[in-house]
């Protein structure tokens, strides 16, 4: 076994990338993730628009999975799924959630609070059908987050969707879709030497945002 209590105990690294202030973000933390998100696309990372979102259940107990961020709009952020998935029921019950990224190479993490809402069927159909043959029939044949007694069913089911689709197009099915999440809070946090990190947190007000330094 390589990791000892002694070995992750010490697993450590000094942040020291870049720094966070003030005076040069941007006002409206939409263009401070673009121009974030921009910095990831050209560090050439690993899924870069990989996030976690999480959401809680009716007993109001977390969740939370990675999905991939597919639009930013002034408005907020767009993300696709399933849903009648886990995490759709959550939604559905309640709508607020919470998005994290991690560029662990440019030592940055962005926090997004807000609330959550499906993006319209036109928007949906224009993704969905932007996706290779492939993608489309899995979201066709994946109940997901379903009990699947066995993998050979899927198998075959997506074997039957492939002879089939070979020919006809396919219908985006009407349970498969886009959510839009619109922030209410987005913290933007920079790895700072000596672990004195930069956090700065946006709050939404009637028209605009404010910004607050935390602690780190
Ligand atoms: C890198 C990565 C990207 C993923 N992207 C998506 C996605 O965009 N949409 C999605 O529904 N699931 C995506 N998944 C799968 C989810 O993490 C999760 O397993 C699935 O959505 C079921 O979650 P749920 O049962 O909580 O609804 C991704 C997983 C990984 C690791």
């Amino acid at each position: 076994m390589k990791h000892t209590p002694e070995i992750l105990a010490a697993l450590r690294k000094n942040y020291c990338h870049s720094e966070l202030l003030e005076e040069t973000v941007e006002a409206n933390p939409i263009h401070q993730f673009r121009l974030w998100f921009d910095n990831a696309l050209e560090a050439e990372l690993l899924e870069p628009n990989a996030f976690c979102l999480s959401t809680v259940d009716s007993l109001n107990r977390p969740d939370s999975r990675i999905v991939l961020l597919k639009a930013i709009k002034e408005e907020g952020f767009v993300f696709y799924t399933n849903y009648n998935s886990k995490k759709g029921n959550d939604m559905a019950l309640k709508a607020h959630v919470s998005m994290n990224f991690v560029w662990l190479e440019l030592e940055r993490q962005v926090r997004v609070r807000g609330t959550v809402e499906k993006i319209s069927a036109e928007e949906s159909d224009q993704y969905f059908y932007s996706r290779p043959l492939e993608s489309q029939l899995g979201a066709i044949v994946s109940s997901q987050s379903e009990k699947l007694t066995s993998k050979t069913l899927m198998e075959n089911a997506m074997q039957e969707a492939l002879n089939k689709y070979g020919v006809e197009k396919p219908t985006r099915p009407e349970h498969w879709g886009g959510y839009l999440i619109k922030p209410i809070e987005i913290e933007f946090w920079q790895g700072r030497p000596n672990r004195l990190h930069d956090r700065l947190r946006y709050v939404k007000t009637e028209k605009n945002w404010t910004i607050e330094r935390l602690y780190p």
